[in-house]
């Protein structure tokens, strides 16, 4: 992502947050895996989206109309033995030719140099309650402020909430930040594909996971999420992640993997038979709960609320659910008393950006907010027939299918960002009957 782009997000912050405030927004913490083993880092996506900043601790601070400088960048000082054993770091100088921080100082001064930047600020905008170690070490600055209250200098007063003005802006997608999603999406497509051509009965899922992880790294991307691979009774496992079990001929696999490009998430499920062959029975539900996404996807446009695709996908998958029998009664009905809920337990989508679950309001002083050209979200209807469901007979047993896509709302409806990636039943029979490069 071009500097010129996280400069528009500061000016645009710096603008909102109006005269005599402060905005702080930290990166994330380093966190432990084992001893000395650490999880790879990962920047917060708020500090990321500022300041396009990916080494861990680091602060920012914008500043409105402070004439040293409106934004402020606490971050690692260079050192070469540091820097022997844990990799490179910008340093200050870095911090201000790189990441275009108008001032820098050493991360181990936070504390005498942050609480200076408080001075005669009325307001802090800081993302409250996220961090409870944070939100202590943001007190204790406030409070070094106020000691100072005889010499004149005021304390700020107020606490806002970072969230509102942040996450509205990282809600609507740039034109740079549509063109990486695009790119994470064909990434994730090109893996699912590989995925599909590498299944085969008898394999374990941690094999077709290796397919994932090889298509991910090959464009240097980590996966956005933790990869759910799980044939049969493990597709109706809404979270399974252990991803080690073995395929078995005549089963399903559903697959939900994402890329991450530059810290944007893709987030696609497939699900296909791990023998290359839909059973009749398998076919009749993905053909429910491929109707449902198509329609969901349908109704993802400008001025249409967020719901809209959700209740679409529900109607859909009670249709389909009534005609085979594995509901009774009248659709509205079952509808009003969502018994649907039984196979179909989760909503029809979220936001998608920095975060997988990304932030946004969907609802807007108690109503379902509309949807917006820029926004981009998913749309990922399924269904989960678990082995012994009362209602359920037994050929519908440990069928778990979900579809899911990223859908970007256009001017004048959607652009399916996951496209590429196949998802109608010829499209998948054909792609695992081809012979293919191993
Ligand atoms: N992969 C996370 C989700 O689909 O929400
Ligand atoms: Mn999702
Ligand atoms: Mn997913």
């Amino acid at each position: 992502m071009n500097q010129r782009e996280f400069k528009q997000r500061q000016k645009k912050l710096l603008q909102q947050l109006g005269k005599n405030s402060v905005a702080i927004v930290p990166t994330a913490a380093e966190k432990i895996r084992n001893r000395d083993a650490e999880f790879p880092f990962r920047a917060d996506s708020d500090f990321y989206y500022l300041t396009g900043f990916k080494e861990p601790e680091a602060v920012a601070v914008f500043i409105p109309g402070r004439k040293a400088g409106e934004y402020v960048l606490f971050c690692r000082e260079r050192d070469p033995l540091m820097e022997t054993w844990n990799g490179r770091r910008a340093g200050l100088a870095g911090a201000l030719q790189l990441y275009n921080a108008q001032e820098a100082y050493p991360i181990d001064q936070i504390e005498e140099i942050l609480p200076q930047l408080l001075e005669n600020r009325e307001r802090v905008y800081c993302a409250i309650g996220n961090d409870e170690h944070f939100d202590k070490r943001l007190m204790g600055w406030v409070n070094k402020v106020r000691q100072k209250a005889r010499t004149g200098i005021l304390a700020p007063q107020e606490f806002l909430s970072l969230d509102s003005v942040l996450h509205e802006m990282r809600l609507r997608k740039s034109k740079a930040e549509i063109a990486l999603m695009r790119k994470a999406a064909d990434i994730s497509s090109a893996a699912h594909i590989k995925a599909m051509q590498a299944c085969r009965p008898s394999i374990s899922e941690y094999v077709v996971e290796a397919e994932l992880v090889h298509t991910f790294t090959k464009y240097g991307c980590p996966a956005a999420y933790t990869s759910i691979v799980g044939g049969g009774a493990n597709a109706c496992i809404l979270h399974y992640t252990e991803n080690d079990a073995p395929l078995q001929d005549g089963d399903l696999l559903l697959i939900d993997a994402g890329a991450e490009l530059d810290c944007y998430a893709s987030d696609i499920t497939r699900t296909f038979p791990v023998n290359g062959t839909f059973s009749q029975a398998q076919k009749i539900i993905y053909e429910i709960v491929l109707r449902a996404q198509l329609a969901a996807i349908k109704a993802v446009k400008p001025g249409n609320h967020w719901n809209q695709p959700h209740e679409v996908a529900v109607k859909e998958l009670t249709k389909g659910l009534l005609e085979n029998k594995l509901l009774r009664g009248d659709l509205k009905t079952n509808i009003k008393n969502e018994n649907y809920r039984k196979y179909y337990m989760h909503r029809t989508g979220h936001w998608l950006g920095l975060d997988v679950h990304d932030v946004g309001d969907y609802k807007i002083n108690g109503k379902w907010r509309k949807l917006e050209p820029g926004m981009v979200l998913t749309i990922e209807p399924g269904l989960y027939i678990a082995a012994e469901t009362p209602g359920a007979s037994k050929k519908w047993w440990n069928i778990g299918i979900r579809i899911e896509d990223d859908v970007l709302v256009t001017e004048d409806g959607c652009d399916v960002l996951s496209k590429k990636a196949p998802k109608t039943v010829a499209e998948i029979e054909a792609i695992m009957a081809k012979p293919h490069a191993a």
